[in-house]
């Protein structure tokens, strides 16, 4: 190729999605395999999206509504904080581009953790930034070697909480404490995608730390409705900061970047209680089936606050992906993520977590592992 494109755009590994049901099925040429490896909501889609999605279909002629304002107002009186503090995303993912788009320039810093969600890393590479990875310190963000990874040109920091894929909390205080040292000139972005599957007593109240902050660093919550609210192929997500941040980001993104069936598949999802809760109590029962049954095995399972956990399988994890994927099972093998004899599963339906046991109790037999 004669178009010159920048050695930092050459340099970047596309992000690895989890493997799709259809290609597993047709390279193995099996049927009714299961997918537990993309933290997807395993019920389905709320009903009342689907409705609402269904009854805005005639109007797909129209451009979507630029500001998503009926969906604004609902998110604001949901969380408790002015419209003007959030910025909507096609997917949370988005919001992370624009996060990165609207702070970086080439050469700012960006401080992120390994293993943690790999698509920080990428939006800052595209970007021409410098990324500043830290370990994990006991499958934990480390926050006293981020403290020490701080420099002139420090923008951002990452940290999912609860993290991708540990499945590990940090509390109030820590991130307290955090904030005292950070600069003003540096956003804190905690990444709550799965922040809805965390125990009530247990989750930060972010949105009261977001408008309470006056000096300090930025602080941003990004959330999703591809979790916890079913909607992961709709693609909605937003992030929630000060107004005068959100200014910025609304500077950067299209104008129609949220399409019509999204804004109404989205409100009508944050109106279904049912579903929400069904699938917050489906997934701690499925968790807890789930972690005792692999222990059973000879396994051994990390606690997660999360709707996916870490099953050690005692041998090399890539070995048995690919033995699971015979079986129909997909997983995630966390070898390449530095945990070679991890993977990391979705909890799923009851019907899908106990052929997931029944599978890898076959696959730890074949291959020797317990
Ligand atoms: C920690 C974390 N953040 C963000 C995302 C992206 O979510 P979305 O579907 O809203 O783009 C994911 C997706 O798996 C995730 O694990």
């Amino acid at each position: 190729m004669k178009l010159l494109v920048p050695a930092y755009v050459k340099s970047i590994v596309p992000y690895p999605p989890g493997k799709p049901l259809d290609e597993l099925e047709r390279q193995y040429g099996i049927t009714n395999a299961i997918k537990l490896a993309s933290n997807e909501n395993p019920w389905g889609p709320s009903p009342k999206a689907l409705a609402a999605i269904a009854a805005a279909l005639d109007d797909l002629h129209r451009y979507p509504d630029g500001s998503s304002y009926a969906l604004t107002q609902a998110l604001a009186k949901h969380l408790g904080c002015d419209p003007n503090m959030l910025v909507l995303g096609n997917g949370s993912n988005e919001v992370i581009e624009f996060l990165v788009k609207a702070c970086i320039e080439p050469g700012d810093e960006v401080i992120t953790s390994h293993p943690s969600f790999l698509m920080y890393q990428k939006f800052v590479q595209i970007r021409g930034g410098i990324n500043k990875v830290i370990p994990l310190a006991n499958m934990r963000h480390d926050f006293d070697a981020i403290v020490d990874a701080l420099s002139e040109r420090t923008r951002l920091i990452f940290i999912d909480n609860p993290n991708n894929p540990t499945g590990t909390l940090f509390s109030s205080e820590e991130l307290l404490q955090l904030c005292h040292v950070l600069p003003e000139s540096v956003a804190l972005v905690l990444d709550e995608a799965y922040v809805d599957f965390v125990d009530q007593e247990q989750q930060l109240d972010s949105v009261g730390l977001i408008q309470q902050s006056k000096n300090g660093p930025q602080i941003v919550s990004l959330r999703t409705f591809s979790k916890a609210y079913g909607l992961a192929g709709l693609r909605l997500g937003f992030g929630i900061m000060s107004a005068s941040l959100a200014n910025m980001l609304h500077r950067v993104r299209q104008p129609f970047n949220i399409n019509t069936l999204a804004q109404v598949g989205a409100l009508a999802a944050l109106d279904d209680s049912d579903h929400y809760w069904r699938t917050i109590g489906g997934t701690r029962a499925g968790m807890r089936f789930l972690q005792k049954e692999v222990e059973k095995l000879g396994c051994c399972s990390y606690p997660s606050q999360a709707n996916f956990f870490l099953i050690d399988v005692r041998g090399d994890a890539n070995r048995l992906y690919e033995a699971m994927l015979y079986k129909g099972v997909i997983v995630r093998s966390m070898h390449a993520y530095g945990y070679p004899s991890c993977i990391r599963i979705t909890v799923g339906t009851e019907a899908e977590n106990y052929r997931f046991v029944g599978a890898l109790a076959e696959c730890l037999r074949e291959l020797h592992y317990v």
